[in-house]
């Protein structure tokens, strides 16, 4: 699921080799191998360290990009997961203990330096693809206990695919000119200006937890655009909202509201963590002491201006549960669009009081509705949630067989227009259609 733009930066490493040769280039681009040590025993870590391990490796969804998902089912961690590129594949490695084909035989100080430094323990620059632009910021402490957890599990025999990219992409070699424009390397340093909630959030969304590799818009060569951290972007056929004063949706995100949605999978007064989002949450900062959450929360609502924004909330909550009743209220016998709607969604989602019953999202206060595209609320539709999705144990069905792209160009013009004061869309069947056309078809059965 967490797929992401891995080629542009590969593409940037190219152009890094042409703008900077030199000297700067070389100390980025050449390594020593670190030697190999006998795989030390798991019984060499102390359990205290194993589990903190175990709860950063969720925290930095190791496990999310280092199992194989497509064809046979991988095995947790030992790489082989599969991020697709327009020029070719890059395939993840295997990050179990195995002396062969894993990391069994790296030393920490091997480990530091591919967390850090984006390189591997023979010396060759790894992709930007694996996010270690971010995981540089970690501490040494940490980077120690992800180590004591790695290798502690049970060393996995696998080999992964060859790389299917093209000369030159295929050259690690030019990675080393993107490490010398767009890396960062060193750990977090406290920012004295604010409190150490704050900071603790900010070490976590920066380093372990990357928020801003998602959220983040990249720039031509690829990397995070330094004057726009959070302004949002596409991502896997997604779009991950804007998480600052930017972020369209009608009530402010508060510090109350990211913790719901980053603990819970769900906000009251917004919505669901679903698509590319759905395992940041679950099975990602779920794992992670309730603390540390509401420090991300924290650090996120200073981002966003929270509280210069929130008076305005009451108003923009009453206009939008306003436009939800209003379907209710008025038969729209004269509106096809709002019939469509009336059959397709409102059963589920119509909400009546002052206030979205959890459990039904109110489509006036997604981000589906307010951003710029489409895109989310076609995949919503197109793939449904699952279980494991949004809120737990909550679904909604896939409607990816039941309507065609001209019923979601409807279905979303009516909604945009019903329920948000933003310009219409344009283009609405074609986007249906290239949104439906990245997805799998679901079984017929599991679809209503
Ligand atoms: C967004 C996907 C993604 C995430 C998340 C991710 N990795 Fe990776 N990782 C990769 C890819 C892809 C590679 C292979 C890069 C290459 O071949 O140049 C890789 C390579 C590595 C390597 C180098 C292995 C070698 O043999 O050279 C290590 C070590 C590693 N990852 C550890 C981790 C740890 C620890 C975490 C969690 C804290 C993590 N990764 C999270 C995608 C990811
Ligand atoms: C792999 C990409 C990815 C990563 C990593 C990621 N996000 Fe997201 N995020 C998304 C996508 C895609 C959505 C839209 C999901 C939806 O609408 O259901 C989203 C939605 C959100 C939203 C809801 C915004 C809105 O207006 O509805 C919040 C809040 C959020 N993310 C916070 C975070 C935080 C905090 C982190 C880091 C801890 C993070 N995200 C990491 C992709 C990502
Ligand atoms: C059978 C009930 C049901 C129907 C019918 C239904 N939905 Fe949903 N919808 C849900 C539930 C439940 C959720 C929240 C799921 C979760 O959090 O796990 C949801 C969530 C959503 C979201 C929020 C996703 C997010 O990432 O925050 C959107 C947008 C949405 N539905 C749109 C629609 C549209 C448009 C239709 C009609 C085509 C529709 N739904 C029909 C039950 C339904």
């Amino acid at each position: 699921m967490i797929g992401r733009t891995a080629i542009l930066r590969l593409a940037a490493g190219a152009v890094g080799l042409g703008a900077i040769a030199g000297v700067g280039f070389l100390a980025y681009a050449l390594h020593p191998a670190i030697a190999p040590i006998a795989p030390p025993a798991a019984t060499s870590f102390s359990a205290e360290s194993i589990e903190r391990g175990r709860v950063l490796a969720a925290g930095g969804y190791c496990a999310e990009c280092h199992t194989r998902r497509d064809g046979q089912p991988g095995i947790p961690l030992a790489g082989d997961y599969a991020m697709a590129t327009p020029f070719g594949t890059i395939y993840s490695s295997n990050i179990t203990p195995d002396a062969q084909t894993g990391i069994g035989r790296w030393s920490l100080a091997a480990f530091t330096r591919a967390m850090r430094y984006g390189v591997s323990r023979d010396g060759a620059n790894l992709f930007p693809a694996f996010p270690f632009d971010h995981f540089t910021h970690m501490t040494d402490g940490d980077i120690s206990d992800v180590y004591a957890y790695l290798m502690a599990q049970k060393p996995v025999h696998s080999v992964k695919r060859e790389n299917t990219l093209p000369f030159p992409f295929n050259m690690r070699i030019l990675q080393a000119g993107w490490k010398l424009m767009f890396l960062h390397p060193g750990a977090y340093q406290n920012d004295p200006a604010h409190d150490a909630q704050w900071n603790r959030g900010a070490y976590l969304a920066e380093g372990l937890s990357h928020c801003s590799a998602c959220h983040t818009p990249r720039n031509a060569m690829g990397a995070e655009k330094a004057g726009a951290p959070y302004d949002g972007a596409p991502v896997d056929n997604w779009i991950a909202p804007p998480l600052n004063a930017t972020n369209p949706t009608p009530v402010t995100w508060t510090e109350d509201e990211f913790f719901q949605y980053l603990r819970y999978g769900v906000a009251p007064l917004h919505g669901s963590a679903a698509g590319p989002m759905s395992p940041v949450v679950h099975g990602g900062l779920s794992e992670m002491p309730e603390a540390d959450v509401r420090a991300i929360a924290h650090y996120l609502a200073n981002i966003d201006h929270a509280d210069a924004r929130q008076p305005g909330d009451a108003q923009h909550l009453t206009a939008a549960m306003a436009s939800s009743t209003r379907d209710l209220t008025t038969p729209q016998t004269s509106d096809p669009d709002a019939r469509l709607y009336q059959a397709a969604c409102s059963a589920c989602h119509a909400n009546t009081g002052a206030k979205p019953v959890l459990g039904r999202p109110e489509l006036a206060l997604n981000n589906a509705l307010w951003l710029d595209e489409p895109t989310n609320l076609y995949q919503v539709i197109l793939r449904g949630i699952g279980t494991e999705e949004g809120q737990a144990g909550i679904t909604m069905p896939s409607f990816y067989h039941a309507l065609t792209d001209a019923d979601l160009a409807r279905l979303a013009a009516y909604l945009r227009r019903t329920r948000t004061t933003l310009p219409p869309w344009t283009d609405l069947e074609k986007k249906a259609a290239a949104v439906r056309a990245t997805l799998p078809a679901p079984p017929v059965a599991a679809s209503h």
